[in-house]
């Protein structure tokens, strides 16, 4: 008799939370579009602003209905599309209770965000800025700044602190199951994804180290100022939009 093996897996198994991963070759960030697939609801974490129009033509092919623009922080290296998505689309925008004041929706720890039947968990993860979060949903964690696949965010400047960021790594994002996901806010090395347990094992800069040892490692970085914190800063605390002259 011949096996028949399924490929298809159980119901009670599948992941409904689609993720498409997104890529702006100037900053080197990563926008996420996620959608759950049986209401076809969507959110999208960290758009760039001059990628605005390929995500709403990928939101407008895959029949989506967009209802939430997160921020996982206010970044310093690109403005964000959010202000841009929250007019042309009408969706709401969520950010940090400590980040930009333009957002609809103010979220902290343990808060939730439906989106169709999903439902994402909002993760404090400070340090790299005082404003960071992560989401997590259906085994995927979107760290942003925080936790980049083997290495983390700088935390020289908005208020960023290592010790705090030692902190969010260490009791917050490895507290997840070691299986769980892990898709970065940026890359530089053309890495995509990771997961929880192969970043506590081989991220050099905290794998293995003690707090004093990281906070060490981040002080002593000497990264130049980034090109754009000047005028990405003061846009992305009123959505992406241009700031109002006092
Ligand atoms: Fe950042």
């Amino acid at each position: 008799m011949i096996a028949v093996y399924s490929v298809a897996r159980p119901l009670l198994q599948r992941r409904f939370m689609q993720i498409r991963q997104l890529f702006d070759r100037d900053s080197s960030t990563y926008t996420y579009l996620l959608w759950d697939e049986r209401t076809m609801d969507a959110l999208v974490i960290d758009p760039v602003l001059e990628q605005v129009d390929r995500d709403l033509e990928l939101v407008a092919e895959l029949g989506l209905t967009l209802r939430y623009v997160l921020d996982t922080h206010v970044h310093a290296d690109h403005v964000t599309a959010s202000g841009v998505l929250r007019e042309r689309t009408g969706a709401k925008v969520i950010a940090s209770e400590r980040g930009a004041a333009c957002a609809d929706q103010k979220v902290g720890a343990g808060d939730e965000i439906r989106v169709g039947h999903a439902v994402v968990k909002v993760l404090e993860t400070p340090g790299h800025t005082d404003d960071s979060i992560s989401f997590y949903v259906d085994g995927s964690v979107f760290t942003g700044d925080a936790l980049l696949v083997r290495g983390n965010g700088r935390t020289d400047f908005q208020n960023g602190d290592a010790a705090t960021l030692y902190d969010s790594l260490t009791r917050v994002l490895f507290a997840l199951p070691d299986d769980t996901r892990v898709w970065p806010g940026h890359d530089y090395r053309g890495h995509t994804v990771s997961s929880i347990g192969e970043e506590k094992r081989r991220n050099r800069r905290i794998a293995g180290r003690s707090r004093a040892e990281f906070i060490e490692i981040m002080n002593g970085l000497g990264l130049p100022r980034p090109k754009l914190i000047d005028v990405a800063v003061p846009r992305n605390l009123v959505c992406g939009r241009e700031p109002v002259a006092a």
